[in-house]
């Protein structure tokens, strides 16, 4: 356990002196794109709503049907609604970046895999700009309570699947979509990722963007990181730390770590 802290220390710390801010980016045009993504402060009044959602969902203490599902986790129990909402959503801050994700790319058709309580589905959602959130989650009883959560805000743009990933992924994918912004947040282990992102990528654009979570979380997601920046298609990778963003398209060029003005503004 202090051994795994102070691994993650020091990659923390190696990661803060080689990130970048948008301003130290060498293309203007990729320092706009980062601005916009990571930088812009948006105003949607939905948000609130959103996080009035997650605020109730922090507070549920009823208990729910619970399968344990990715990496490193399985089997069968039960939990409290408040405990999945504590540890498995999507904090604000990176819905924030999810959203302003959308409105750069304004995509029509957005992949999530891994639901969970709906939050993060709800950011994507939110532009409503013809865009479409494709969504799926392995556990009945999380995916019911994101449905609740879908209606009680009025998002008909979120299209829910329930069902593991693979399968329900090939029954998407057996529909020829073009998908343009991919949101992995669920099973982050290597052959699983690397799995997602091969089979995924047969159905981007040339300006598909993937968002990747938990990118450091182990060694094995490390490897799937480095093999998918690395792919030919990829032309641009921003490191976050705790998520990756993959961007094919070839206006943009390079693999820099990015951080926040306000944590490195020089
Ligand atoms: C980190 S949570 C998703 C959080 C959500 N994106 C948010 O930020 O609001 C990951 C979810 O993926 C689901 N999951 C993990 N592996 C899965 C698999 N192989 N098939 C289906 N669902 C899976 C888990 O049940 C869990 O609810």
């Amino acid at each position: 356990m202090t051994g795994k802290f102070f691994r993650k220390l020091i990659d923390l710390a190696v990661f803060y002196f080689a990130a970048k801010n948008f301003k130290q980016l060498p293309d203007t045009g990729l320092s706009k794109l980062v601005y916009d993504i990571l930088e812009k402060k948006s105003g949607n009044l939905v948000f609130q709503q959103i996080e009035n959602i997650r605020n109730d969902l922090m507070k549920d203490n009823s208990v729910i049907d619970f399968n344990e599902m990715g990496a490193g986790k399985n089997g069968l129990g039960r939990k409290l609604v408040s405990e999945i909402a504590k540890s498995s959503l999507s904090p604000a801050w990176k819905c924030n970046i999810l959203y302003n994700t959308t409105i750069q790319a304004n995509p029509g058709f957005i992949l999530e895999l891994g639901t969970s309580l709906g939050i993060s589905a709800l950011y994507l959602a939110a532009s409503d700009n013809g865009t479409v959130v494709h969504t799926v989650e392995g556990n009945k009883s999380v995916a019911q309570i994101a449905e609740k959560n879908f209606q009680h805000l009025g998002m008909s743009n979120i299209i829910q699947y329930i069902g593991e990933f693979d399968e329900v992924l090939n029954n998407i994918l057996a529909k020829n979509p073009r998908i343009e912004i991919v949101y992995l947040d669920g099973n982050h282990n290597m052959d699983a990722t690397l799995g997602y992102f091969n089979k995924i990528l047969t159905h981007c654009t040339d300006e598909t963007i993937f968002i990747i979570d938990d990118i450091h979380w182990s060694a094995g997601m490390n490897s799937a990181w480095n093999e998918i920046c690395n792919h030919k298609r990829v032309s641009c990778i921003l490191d976050l730390f705790q998520f990756g963003i993959a961007l094919l398209d070839k206006r943009y060029s390079g693999h820099f770590k990015i951080i926040k003005k306000r944590y490195k503004p020089f």
